[in-house]
């Protein structure tokens, strides 16, 4: 018998304001799917071939997009399917302290190339009592107060990492607590190459199952609003959203470093989840001006994106001269060093959204981290 993966799915359908069920029906032989109402009893979608869809975006936990629909896969429809796609998939708080905010970009690239991939990232400024809570376990331990000190000390970016054995792929890479130990054992690990100290180590992995969970929910609780708060600051800044197809890419550590090695400052960082309707309120300007508008759409909620706020003197401009023409064909041709000139597929697909008019810098900052990050 042909292989057949099963899942729940969810679809939030904005007209009829109803969060719709269907089980979700993947046939890898030729890559189709199929998709069954759950409420009405019959089939919704009939088996039909889909490219766009690939065995590697089927987990749970995962949005994927299907005609269209951004369905959010909830559970596994079946033994058969849990067993083949969601035995080793684990998820795991990985914490970039103040010392390396900086190397961001180049860490991402190490954690993509273990195969592992970012579901969620914030950056913050925890308080002493939030690092503390955080460390709760080395509470009675001497180097308590300097950890609690430094943690709290400048903004750390929190992510949830996804993959095979993530758990132990991160703290692998991390190597020894000890930057000098690290050095020793362990050269090509993170700790190795940038840690200075056993307090300014890098990072923090969580070491066991238990301790992802209460320290995912400790940064990216499910009750909205009750994490630690972003770090946007709202003046003299512009918007950059790295967009979905580059993320899934793998693009997002190499965009990170060109943005760092162009000395632009990122204030504030976080990954959002963006639904259509907000799509096409941040995107209402572009409405009946751009003819790509309703692809830009598609694109800004098919996946995953990350937004940052660009910090200093006239960003708008020199930012959007950073990024380069939203036609890579001819950023390629003129400005062959600009993000779009580099990392663009096209005019849709093409790496990043920069805030155009120095006036709305603010409010788009403002759009992501003040109204959607709720
Ligand atoms: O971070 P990791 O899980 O590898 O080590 P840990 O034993 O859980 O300790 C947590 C953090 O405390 C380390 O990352 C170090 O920054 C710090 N630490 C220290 O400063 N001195 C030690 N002897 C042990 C840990
Ligand atoms: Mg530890």
């Amino acid at each position: 018998m042909e292989d057949r993966f099963a899942f729940l799915a969810e679809w939030y359908d904005p007209t009829a304001a109803l969060l719709r069920r269907y089980q979700l029906f993947y046939y890898p032989k030729d890559g189709s799917v199929e998709m069954f109402d759950v409420k009405n009893q019959r089939i919704f979608l009939r088996r039909t071939k889909y490219d766009k869809i690939h065995q590697e975006d089927l987990f749970v936990g995962n949005r994927v997009n299907v005609f269209s629909r951004q369905l959010n896969l909830i559970e596994y429809g079946d033994q058969f399917t849990a067993n083949k796609l969601g035995s080793k998939k684990e998820r795991t708080l990985a914490l970039i302290k103040p010392d390396v905010v900086t190397k961001i970009g180049d860490i991402l690239e190490l954690i993509y190339s273990s195969n592992l991939i970012v579901t969620k990232a914030k950056m913050t400024n925890l308080t002493s009592s939030q690092a503390g809570d955080l460390y709760m376990e080395h509470q009675t331990k001497p180097f308590f107060t300097n950890l609690v000190q430094f943690v709290s000390s400048g903004p750390v970016v929190a992510m949830e990492l996804m993959g095979d054995e993530a758990m132990s792929i991160w703290r692998r890479l991390l190597g020894p607590a000890d930057p000098a130990v690290a050095r020793r054992e362990a050269p090509q690990s993170v700790r190795a190459q940038f840690g200075t100290d056993g307090i300014k180590n890098v990072g923090h992995g969580s070491d066991s199952l238990a301790a992802a969970a209460r320290e995912l929910e400790f940064f990216f609780p499910s009750t909205i609003g009750y994490g630690p708060s972003n770090t946007a600051i709202y003046t003299d800044c512009t918007c950059c959203i790295i967009k979905p197809h580059a993320i899934s890419e793998g693009l997002t550590g190499k965009i990170l470093n060109s943005i760092s090695a162009a000395g632009f400052e990122i204030s504030a960082l976080q990954m959002f989840n963006v639904d259509r309707a907000n799509a096409e309120e941040f995107y209402e300007v572009y409405k009946g001006v751009v003819t790509e508008y309703p692809s830009m759409v598609t694109e800004l909620c098919s996946g995953p994106c990350m937004v940052l706020e660009i910090h200093g003197t006239d960003t708008p401009k020199t930012f959007r001269e950073f990024c380069g023409p939203a036609d890579p064909e001819i950023a390629r041709h003129l400005r062959p060093t600009t993000l779009r000139a580099l990392y663009s597929k096209d005019k849709v697909k093409n790496a990043v959204h920069c805030t155009d008019l120095p006036e709305d810098g603010v409010l788009e900052v403002q759009y992501f981290f003040k109204i959607l990050d709720g």
